[in-house]
């Protein structure tokens, strides 16, 4: 009953199609120790960089003295920005248009940054080298707060460039500010709440690192990176270091997680080519988990004002916010370019409202620059945490249940395809639905008596109930809105049958655990008939892959698994005619059966030929009006994104004498379209999930007012472990993407973006009988017993 319309009928032909629980192709190697990263690559004559970094978050340098790490006896070479400046290579573009030192030239602007790299035999002396370089720092002012960072009386961070007086970065806005301050004129109720989405790390099992190789025979710049986007990065390498395209090679071996943290190129791939081209030596530099965490991009840190406007009854006709963005000391979030908040602009979330507006400043401050996408597309977090939250609290304003104010506000199905107010086109939902199986599942209304029994009891424990009904938006781009550094934002596919009838697909996205090559192999698998197990999938190889934007924001599936699909229904389409040739019949009497995997004869369903059997066909007797050959490419540019949904239940109990809380129950719904692989839809489902409890309950990197990062490693930025996550219950229903060739959505994301205001709302509920709106994140213990503390209910 869930698995509503389909595009185009997907059968499970039981060869590895749509809807199989295929095993993931790469465990094997993954479960027996055979993965292979970046720090797995050892190549003859090897050398290891170290980067020197700035023990202050704002300080000139005066002087770098490397003469005692020089005279060391495996050190190589000391290189600073002097030396890459011989080389034009002392800066790199950032994906938003801003110039960050790769080195420090004259001024840090954050702790940790990048001033000095020492280059070794082995990555022990190039340590022990790196601790003898000296700099000579003349210590300023910083300032960490967006907020006092646009005080008039701020430190300039940079003063380097030209016309930047203060550290006001930029202003966007959003929607109809007229039409939305009309709705709240005229509206019986408004609410307004402060909420800040406090800055994340990423935190990719895998840190980041590279090993450059420069071959002055080939004059060929190889470079094995942590990369989710391979070929971008080969343009950017080529562009930053002048070294023809064609003459860079970007291989992205096995990755160990992203999550929007390895996209932007970082000065210690930079510095590892740059001494890789000057010393004629492979170099390898692998970043340690203190510097991943303190110095590459970062998430988050939006401070948010959010109104709502709405009727007595609830129905909701205006939204309106104001955000602060901390973009760090150099503009460097990864934005689609048209896009300078990102797709923060989605945030009337599920519901149909008649006018919004939305206003950003975003401000330099002396921390470490990002912004980037951290499971996410571009923002769409923050939007949907905004959104959630505020109906939450107009529910508990007109003391209306939180189910029925979005149900009452939801768009209606028959309302898709669907324009919101700021723009954006919906392509399908069924949020009633999703959110009824939710309510189902979770048990709703024996909780929300089980939570008045506790409160009338006066009870140890509260129970609070909270609920996400969220909109993503996965899939950039298309190409014509959306690019990264001016490259649209396209994707690929390229897939060749061999004469023995097995197949190689090559993807312009990058998996960093998804999951890629058992999904991608079963969208072939599905439009070929084909036996999964006789698909390879290749990807991160910008040397044979074909041109992509890489995977991020969930893209992956809506972008190269349209191109897969594609290029299959090509290979299909020149294999029809093969098979007339070889079922000795007129091509427009070949019919395609999706079910068997078989051409046949119209009428004659005994006469049939598989692709797997053709296949010999195209390269030994393929028929005059044909190349030999079977194989076909695909760039795909989506007509638009995809819009996954879901609906999230967490009841939490909370301690009112230690402020803890614990999970009771976890229900969540997501809705990602056809579904390719079930199994790896869970397992993304449960990961994103923990992610999203880390978010809402433990992880924050803070800072102290002299810059100093304070949750900078895994002993302050907290992490939960199992012990923390609960036992989840997914659920899902289907509502296929109209556009999508397979009517997939993405769905890697969703519980990252969806969960937090889930749960932030199921601890404030506990306490909203007592006048509690809202609980900042992280939630931790001494966070909640602070809010029961001041409404009386502590104990
Ligand atoms: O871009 P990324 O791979 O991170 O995200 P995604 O496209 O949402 O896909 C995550 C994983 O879930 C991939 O292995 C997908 O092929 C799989 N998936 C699926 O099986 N069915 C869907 N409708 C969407 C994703």
């Amino acid at each position: 009953e869930d698995d509503g319309p389909q595009p185009e009928k997907h059968c499970g032909h039981g060869r590895g199609g749509m809807g199989e629980e295929v095993s993931r192709k790469e465990d094997k190697r993954f479960i027996t120790g055979r993965g292979n990263y970046v720090d797995d690559i050892k190549k003859p004559g090897m050398l290891h960089c170290e980067i020197v970094r700035s023990p202050h978050a704002h300080a000139r340098v005066k002087d770098i003295d490397g003469s005692r790490a020089e005279a060391m006896d495996d050190v190589v070479a000391v290189l600073t920005a002097e030396d890459l400046l011989e080389h034009d290579l002392a800066t790199m573009p950032t994906l938003m248009d801003d110039t960050q030192d790769v080195l420090v030239n004259d001024k840090v602007k954050f702790q940790s940054q990048e001033v000095a790299a020492v280059i070794a035999k082995d990555r022990y002396a190039a340590k022990d080298g790196a601790e003898r370089v000296e700099v000579d720092y003349e210590v300023l002012d910083p300032v960490v707060d967006a907020a006092d960072a646009l005080e008039e009386d701020a430190p300039l961070i940079r003063d380097e460039l030209d016309d930047q007086e203060d550290n006001h970065i930029f202003d966007w806005e959003t929607g109809d500010r007229e039409a939305t301050e009309a709705v709240f004129d005229d509206a019986a109720v408004t609410i307004e709440e402060d909420m800040e989405y406090q800055r994340l790390h990423p935190a990719p099992i895998e840190t980041c690192g590279a090993v450059a190789d420069w071959d002055p025979g080939m004059d060929k710049m190889t470079v094995h990176m942590t990369s989710q986007a391979p070929h971008a990065h080969r343009t950017l390498f080529s562009q930053v270091s002048g070294i023809p395209e064609h003459k860079v090679r970007i291989v992205s071996p096995d990755v160990g997680g992203g999550f929007g943290n390895k996209v932007p190129i970082y000065p210690g791939y930079v510095v590892a080519a740059a001494a890789s081209y000057v010393l004629e030596e492979p170099v390898k530099w692998v970043e340690e988990r203190s510097e991943n965490i303190q110095t590459t991009g970062f998430a988050r840190d939006y401070d948010m004002t959010g109104e709502l406007a709405a009727t007595e009854d609830g129905e909701i006709t205006g939204v309106k916010v104001d955000v602060l963005a901390n973009h760090g000391a150099y503009n460097a979030a990864a934005q689609p370019s048209k896009f300078p908040a990102g797709f923060f602009n989605i945030f009337t979330g599920s519901y149909d409202i008649e006018a919004a507006y939305g206003s950003l400043t975003a401000a330099f401050t002396n921390t470490a620059p990002g912004g980037v996408a951290y499971r996410c597309s571009f923002r769409v977090t923050e939007a949907v945490y905004l959104i959630e939250r505020l109906v939450k609290v107009l529910a508990d304003e007109l003391d209306v249940d939180p189910a029925e104010i979005r149900r009452k506000n939801f768009i209606p199905s028959e309302a898709f395809p669907y324009e919101s107010a700021t723009g954006w086109n919906y392509d399908s939902g069924d949020y009633e639905k999703a959110l009824d199986k939710a309510l189902e599942m979770a048990d709703y209304d024996h909780y929300r008596e089980e939570q008045q029994r506790r409160i009338e009891e006066d009870a140890d424990k509260l129970l609070g109930i909270g609920i996400s009904s969220f909109t993503e938006v996965v899939g950039a781009g298309p190409g014509k809105q959306c690019d990264i550094a001016g490259i649209e934002m396209f994707d690929s596919a390229d897939l060749r049958v061999n004469p023995t009838g097995n197949a190689v697909l090559r993807v312009g996205v990058q998996t960093q655990g998804q999951g890629h090559e058992t999904t991608f192999a079963q969208i072939v698998a599905e439009e070929l008939g084909m036996d999964v197990d006789s698909i390879t999938v290749e990807h991160g190889d910008t040397d044979t892959e074909p041109y992509g934007l890489g995977t991020y924001g969930s893209r992956s599936t809506p972008v190269a698994g349209a191109a897969a699909a594609v290029a299959a229904r090509k290979v299909r389409d020149k294999a029809k005619s093969i098979a007339a040739n070889e079922l000795e019949a007129a091509e427009e009497d070949i019919e395609w059966d999706r079910e068997s995997g078989e051409f046949h004869v119209a009428g004659a369903p005994d006469r049939s030929i598989t692709i797997t059997e053709i296949a010999a066909g195209a390269y030994m007797n393929h028929p005059d009006s044909e190349e030999p050959g079977l194989e076909a490419t695909n760039y795909y540019d989506p007509p638009e994104m995809t819009y996954p949904f879901g609906s999230y239940i967490v009841v939490v109990e909370v301690d009112r004498e230690t402020g803890e809380v614990d999970f009771e129950k976890f229900v969540a719904v997501d809705d990602c379209g056809n579904r390719i692989n079930p199994m790896i839809i869970e397992g993304q489902i449960h990961g994103g999930l923990a992610q999203g409890i880390g978010t809402a309950m433990m992880e924050e990197v803070t800072y102290d007012d002299n810059g100093n990062v304070t949750g900078g490693d895994f002993m302050n930025y907290l992490l939960p472990t199992a012990n923390e996550i609960p036992n989840f219950e997914t659920g899902h229903t289907v509502t296929p993407s109209p556009h999508h060739p397979i009517g997939a959505k993405g769905v890697g994301e969703s519980p990252t973006v969806g969960s937090p205001p889930a749960i932030v709302n199921a601890v404030t509920d506990a306490m909203t009988h007592a006048g509690v709106s809202h609980v900042e994140m992280p939630m931790t213990p001494d966070v909640v017993w602070e809010h029961l503390d001041e409404v009386g209910l502590a104990q």
